[in-house]
């Protein structure tokens, strides 16, 4: 397995680029299913959970490509309409977005069998919201030999209350009703910027739908939808990721691409901080300042504080002056860092879903293990304060959602290094 070796020290200076979004492209290549035809998405990262999901289209029997050589963040994703509309435990197991083809292919095909996913590291992650949703369209659904089977002739439209605020769900439903007949109506919506990517990309294709980003959605349904060209928007996960690289260094880096409007919560947080923060030339800089200052952090939907930033905030948290609470209120079990950063030398206490993080003057480098994708991004970015070294292993979850993150570090003046597994 890769290793990330890292010296802590530096002060990052520079620009940096952030990649496409990995959570508006994984349901817009699902999405791609609700037309006959090629569609073409550019700025895909090259990620390890994006050819995951173009594995699970090419089981079905969709030809789902990344384009080589020059066109790297190209992806094409056919559909010729003999496909078997099925998405194997194998595949979902190790991610479980793959259950965001389960909409399309119930409202294109008429059926779908989809493993259900089961919990993951950081929650137990239920997936009754989506199942009620599409319940809620018509389809009839079973759950047998652990599969999600879904079936309906012809989806129609109808009220969805969500009782619970779920990104994928909301996704999987609205991907849904864009065949449904008659209009849909889906309250209580996930609100987060990819959805209104997935929206957007959606009514390219001929959908009627208005109302994503707010936390109600109108579907007019449509009878039928035409392949897309669709460039996805920039990961603001990755952006805030790279702000905090930029802040914990004590240096002054230029995020190009960032969206302030997708960043507000974190930008605040970073600006409470000490940091300056400011929207120029296509992206955002964050400079910041001699000594950081604690500040508390309560996670909640969009347009809330991201749980996908918890982590990486929390290692900024460690050097820090003061005390700071983290409260994580969307997934259960979201401070697996928390044992690792104490390798480095933090001073965190974990009560129930809260974390007390007193800053520390110094952090000394060792070897820590990543238990999850936003979990790996918080150790590197500890490690870039760390004095000495630090070993970040398991990387392969860190490759699931950072395109080459060690290179952009790198680039920006960070000693910091992957070592490849041995054959
Ligand atoms: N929930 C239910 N029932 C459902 C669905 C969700 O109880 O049917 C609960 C979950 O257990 C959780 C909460 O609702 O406690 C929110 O979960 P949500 O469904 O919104 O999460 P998700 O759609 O599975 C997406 C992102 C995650 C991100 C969360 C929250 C994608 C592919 N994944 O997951 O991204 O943390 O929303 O914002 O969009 C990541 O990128 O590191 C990541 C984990």
């Amino acid at each position: 397995m890769d290793k990330i070796v890292m010296k802590g020290g530096a002060e990052l200076h520079g620009e940096v680029v952030v990649s496409g979004a990995k959570n508006a492209a994984l349901p817009i290549l699902a999405s791609a299913l609700l037309a006959d035809g090629t569609s073409t998405f550019r700025n895909v990262p090259d990620l390890a959970d994006v050819a995951t999901m173009l594995k699970v289209l090419r089981t079905m029997g969709c030809g789902a490509e990344r384009l080589t050589a020059r066109k790297k963040d190209v992806c094409e994703v056919g559909v010729n309409g003999h496909i078997t509309p099925e998405a194997p435990y194998d595949l979902v197991k190790t991610m479980r977005a793959s259950v965001l083809v389960l909409g399309p292919l119930v409202a294109r095909f008429g059926r779908a069998r989809v493993s259900m996913p089961g919990g993951c590291a950081i929650g137990a992650r239920p997936i009754d919201q989506h199942l009620k949703g599409l319940k809620a369209l018509g389809a009839d659904i079973h759950l047998t030999e652990g599969y999600v089977e879904a079936r309906a002739k012809q989806l129609k439209g109808g009220t969805v209350n969500f009782d619970v605020i779920t990104v994928t769900g909301t996704e999987n439903v609205l991907m849904a009703a864009v065949l449904a007949k008659g209009r849909t109506i889906m309250e209580n919506c996930a609100r987060e910027p990819e959805i209104e990517e997935l929206a957007r990309v959606l009514n390219k294709m001929g959908a009627r739908i208005e109302g994503a980003g707010t936390s109600v959605i109108t579907v007019e349904g449509v009878e039928g939808l035409k392949p897309v060209e669709h460039a996805i928007l920039p990961d603001r996960i990755e952006a805030g990721t790279l702000l905090v690289a930029a802040a914990i260094s004590g240096g002054n880096v230029l995020v190009k691409h960032a969206v302030p409007e997708h960043l507000d919560a974190v930008m605040d947080k970073l600006r409470e901080a000490g940091c300056t923060l400011t929207a120029e030339a296509g992206g955002i800089r964050c400079k910041a300042p001699r000594t950081l200052t604690s500040v508390n952090i309560t996670t909640t939907e969009h347009p809330g504080f991201p749980t996908d930033m918890q982590a990486q905030l929390m290692a900024l948290m460690c050097v820090s002056q003061g005390t700071s609470v983290i409260s994580e209120n969307i997934f259960e079990n979201r401070f697996m860092h928390v044992p690792e950063l104490h390798r480095l030398g933090a001073d965190i206490t974990i009560q129930g879903h809260t974390a007390v993080v007193k800053g520390v003057k110094h952090l000394s480098g060792a070897p820590v293990m990543a238990t999850d994708l936003r979990a790996s991004a918080s150790l590197i970015l500890a490690g870039l304060r760390a004095e000495g070294r630090t070993d970040v292993s398991r990387v392969y979850h860190l490759d699931r959602g950072y395109e080459r993150l060690e290179r952009k570090l790198r680039a920006l003046g960070a000693d910091i290094r992957r070592v490849k597994a041995k054959a």
